[in-house]
């Protein structure tokens, strides 16, 4: 009996034991021959057809161009602070990971096989023009339901820039209008898209996966799906690819933009990347690319400003005092604010109590000389953990958040401050601002020290050393205060 006892307790652990292992492969099986660019999940139906660069898209498109120029999306591939991030995986995870960074940051460089890796040097304008007009207006299809995790994740989209007729190679652009005749201006024919209508679209990229183990690092068109805004049928495009003004009108009243609305701006929050790229600008002398980064770095602030609400309301326990309540509302952003590289960026409240004199009692949130945020301060941010759910930053360690802090599209956060005792009598002064820059002063130089052999920060954007980030005050709200009731 006990004997028996014994190997059905064998035979059972055996039994877990496969089940584990087949368990985990269940859940997130690679199909490696529906993704030759593993751990991109990026589809090239490859032809005689090639990429075409977008100077000479520019050639019969100059608005777009334009717009498209100095976006973050053209930056993609060229951002030093995405090469040196870059470079440190390469070094710490191996060689394989560049092909599912490069498969977002540079999806032809990828599929042609001229992206090897870190670094710009000989590289073709095409690769080097990063999320360019036909990375987009080449995608034939996604794949966004049968890859491993069975949602968008890692550039699940197939690229056809073109395909091989009788009469030789045809290059087909893909967009939102049923054609015209001589659509194309006899370069390229014209296909109507009903994905370039959708968010599905922007999915692809902006659903960033970890590399082996499919965790969500990046959840941004996720968490605009179940939201309101996906409720009420507007999309990225709708507030992304339209100026200020026609932005904040359709996050207020979720109406769509008129068809002559849209622009290709691309414009989110990273002001810190027109930022730098203004001073190459203004290194090889180029005043109109300067003025068109300077309007970028605008739209960006402008976005931020307009994106969250403070509100601030005492709350009184026996007629005195106890706290002071701050509510953070996500006003107008479609996803949950901060949304990406959560763990990185920083977006967080300063609070100052001052007495009715003016004498400070109490602060929380404030920089400290070196750039630094208390541990204390509020902040809306992700925490990463690793597999045995330790502390980590970098991406390729990340297998969960054990903290995910972040405010829902519509939706708020409170935040409570003890204020009991500061003062006998009177009334407190009490301030809030909701502040916001990239990332940490620290881990920006780390990031910008490791860019690869070839990215000259000095020669090409003339930093001599990183400047102390530019911070962003996003909300602002002041309240009088009384100790009584
Ligand atoms: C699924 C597509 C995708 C993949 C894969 C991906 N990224 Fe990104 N990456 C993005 C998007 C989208 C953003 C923009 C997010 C934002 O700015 O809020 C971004 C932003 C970044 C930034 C911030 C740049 C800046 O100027 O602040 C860095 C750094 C970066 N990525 C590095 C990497 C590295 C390294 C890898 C590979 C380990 C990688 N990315 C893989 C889509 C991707
Ligand atoms: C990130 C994806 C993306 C990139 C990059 C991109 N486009 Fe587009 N483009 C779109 C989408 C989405 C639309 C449809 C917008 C709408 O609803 O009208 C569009 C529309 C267009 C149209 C139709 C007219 C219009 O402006 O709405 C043209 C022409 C065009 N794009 C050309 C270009 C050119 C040229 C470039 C490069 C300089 C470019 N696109 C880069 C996504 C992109
Ligand atoms: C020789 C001129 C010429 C060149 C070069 C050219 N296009 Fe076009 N394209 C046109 C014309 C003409 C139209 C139709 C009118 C319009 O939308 O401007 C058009 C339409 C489009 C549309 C709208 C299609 C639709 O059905 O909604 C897209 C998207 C587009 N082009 C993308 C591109 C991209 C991307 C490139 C570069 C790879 C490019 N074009 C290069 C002439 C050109
Ligand atoms: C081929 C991949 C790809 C596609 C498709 C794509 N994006 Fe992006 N997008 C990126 C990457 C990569 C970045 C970040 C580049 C960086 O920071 O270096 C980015 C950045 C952005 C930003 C700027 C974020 C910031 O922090 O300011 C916005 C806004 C944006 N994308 C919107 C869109 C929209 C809207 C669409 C669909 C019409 C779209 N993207 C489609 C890859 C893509
Ligand atoms: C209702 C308007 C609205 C919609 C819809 C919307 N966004 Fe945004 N987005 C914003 C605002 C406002 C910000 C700036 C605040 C912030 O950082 O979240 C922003 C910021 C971003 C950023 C960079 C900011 C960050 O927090 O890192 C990216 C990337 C982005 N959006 C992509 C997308 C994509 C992809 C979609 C569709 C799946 C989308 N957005 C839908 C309003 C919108």
């Amino acid at each position: 009996m006990t004997v028996n006892g014994k190997r059905i307790v064998l035979a059972l652990l055996l039994c877990l034991g496969v089940g584990i292992t087949e368990g985990r492969g269940d859940v997130f099986n690679v199909d490696r021959e529906l993704y030759p660019y593993y751990p991109s999940l990026v589809k090239w139906n490859k032809s005689s057809a090639e990429f075409t660069e977008p100077q000479t898209c520019a050639g019969c498109h100059p608005q777009q161009f334009e717009e498209w120029t100095g976006s973050i999306h053209a930056l993609a591939f060229q951002d030093p602070v995405y090469q040196g991030e870059l470079a440190l995986g390469v070094q710490a995870v191996g060689h394989n990971i560049s092909r599912q960074c490069e498969g977002c940051h540079s999806a032809a460089g990828v599929v042609t096989g001229e992206v090897k890796g870190p670094g710009l040097k000989g590289l073709s304008p095409m690769a080097m023009a990063g999320v360019s007009c036909d990375i987009c207006h080449s995608v034939s299809g996604v794949t966004h339901w049968e890859t491993p995790s069975h949602e968008p994740e890692n550039g699940s989209m197939i690229l056809t820039p073109g395909v091989e007729t009788l009469e030789g190679t045809v290059l087909i652009k893909r967009g939102p209008f049923a054609p015209e005749e001589g659509c194309g201006g006899g370069f390229h024919e014209c296909e109507e898209s009903s994905l370039h209508l959708r968010a599905d679209l922007c999915a692809s990229c902006h659903q960033v996966y970890h590399f082996e183990h499919h965790y969500p690092l990046e959840s941004t068109y996720l968490e605009w799906k179940h939201g309101p805004y996906a409720q009420k049928g507007i999309l990225c495009q709708d507030c992304h690819m339209v100026d200020s003004q026609t932005f904040e009108r359709t996050a207020d009243t979720f109406e769509k933009p008129q068809r002559s609305d849209y622009h290709h701006f691309f414009n989110g929050a990273n002001y810190l990347i027109y930022y730098l790229a203004r001073g190459a600008a203004e290194k090889s002398g180029d005043a109109e690319l300067m003025k068109n980064l300077d309007q970028k770095y605008q739209m960006a602030v402008n976005r931020l400003k307009g994106a969250a609400a403070l509100e601030i309301k005492p709350i009184y326990q026996n007629g005195s005092l106890q706290e002071v309540l701050v509510r953070v509302k996500n006003m107008r952003a479609g996803h949950n604010l901060p949304t990406s590289l959560t763990n990185i960026r920083q977006m967080w409240l300063e609070v100052t109590v001052k007495d009715g004199k003016g004498k400070v009692l109490m602060t929380s949130g404030t920089l400290d000389k070196d750039g630094h945020l208390a541990e204390n301060t509020r902040i809306f941010n992700s925490e990463g953990a690793d597999p045995h759910f330790h502390f980590v930053v970098n991406p390729w360690e990340i297998t969960s958040f054990s903290k995910h802090d972040t405010i829902p599209p519509r939706g708020y956060k409170d935040v409570y401050y003890g204020a009991a005792g500061l003062v006998k009598e009177g009334n407190l002064v009490f301030s809030a601002k909701l502040r916001y820059r990239q990332a940490d002063q620290k881990i920006a130089e780390k990031l910008l020290a490791a860019v690869p052999e070839g990215v000259d920060l000095e020669k090409t954007y003339g930093l001599t050393q990183v400047p102390a980030l530019p911070v962003v005050d996003m909300a602002l709200g002041e309240a009088q205060i009384s100790v009584r009731q």
